[in-house]
């Protein structure tokens, strides 16, 4: 049987709240359907800014060495990422976005017209929270914007949506919702 690799990526500094928790129901779900999952936490991670050289879009990596190296290897390697990544300023927190920007060369290929894409066939999930509550956290958009930010990034690189979960009115909850980890469970269904 063809393994299943699943890279999930925590982008909040906080290893025991809200986006955390989530991601943790995740991935004990993917593992119990016998997901083979790698764990990058972010703020762990040495990750220099990107000086917007441009190198990658040849050398398809960052020039710069840090834990960049690890990270696309193991993003080359998963059939499914699943990012975990709170809402900050209706966007998402700095070391997503940096991400993002270190990965340019690694997601897509410059032409004249259009990018093209360099991660086809992958798969995504995006999880967030923010303590805006639910209608407003869509309607204002605060958990939009942040979905919005990580969708460019995975649709630029050519990869598919396969979920996308909010916790909005994180701020007086201290789990997810049920109805939020049915969802979250649901996920996996095979
Ligand atoms: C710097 C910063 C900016 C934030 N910006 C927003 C925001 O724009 N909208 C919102 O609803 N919540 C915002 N929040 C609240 C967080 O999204 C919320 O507390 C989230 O659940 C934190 O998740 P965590 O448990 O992973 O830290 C912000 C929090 C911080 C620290």
């Amino acid at each position: 049987m063809n393994e299943k690799y699943l890279l999930a990526i925590l982008g909040s500094p906080h290893t025991n709240g809200m986006t955390a928790t989530m991601l943790n129901y995740a991935i004990r779900k993917a593992e119990e359907m016998g997901y083979n999952v790698t764990k990058i936490n972010l703020y762990e991670k040495n990750l220099s800014y990107c000086t917007g050289c441009r190198a990658c879009i040849n050398t398809q990596i960052c020039v710069q060495k840090d834990d960049i190296q690890e990270i696309v290897m193991c993003l080359q390697k998963c059939q499914t990422i699943l990012l975990a990544a709170p809402v900050y300023w209706a966007n998402v927190p700095a070391p997503v976005k940096n991400l993002f920007d270190r990965l340019l060369g690694t997601a897509m290929e410059e032409t004249s017209a259009f990018p093209k894409p360099r991660l086809k066939g992958k798969k995504y999930i995006l999880l967030t929270s923010c303590n805006t509550p639910y209608p407003f956290s869509w309607i204002f958009g605060q958990s939009r914007g942040a979905i919005r930010s990580m969708d460019e990034f995975f649709k630029t690189a050519g990869m598919k949506r396969i979920g996308k979960i909010v916790c909005s009115g994180s701020a007086s909850k201290k789990e997810p919702p049920k109805r939020t980890i049915k969802k979250i469970e649901s996920l996996f269904p095979y």
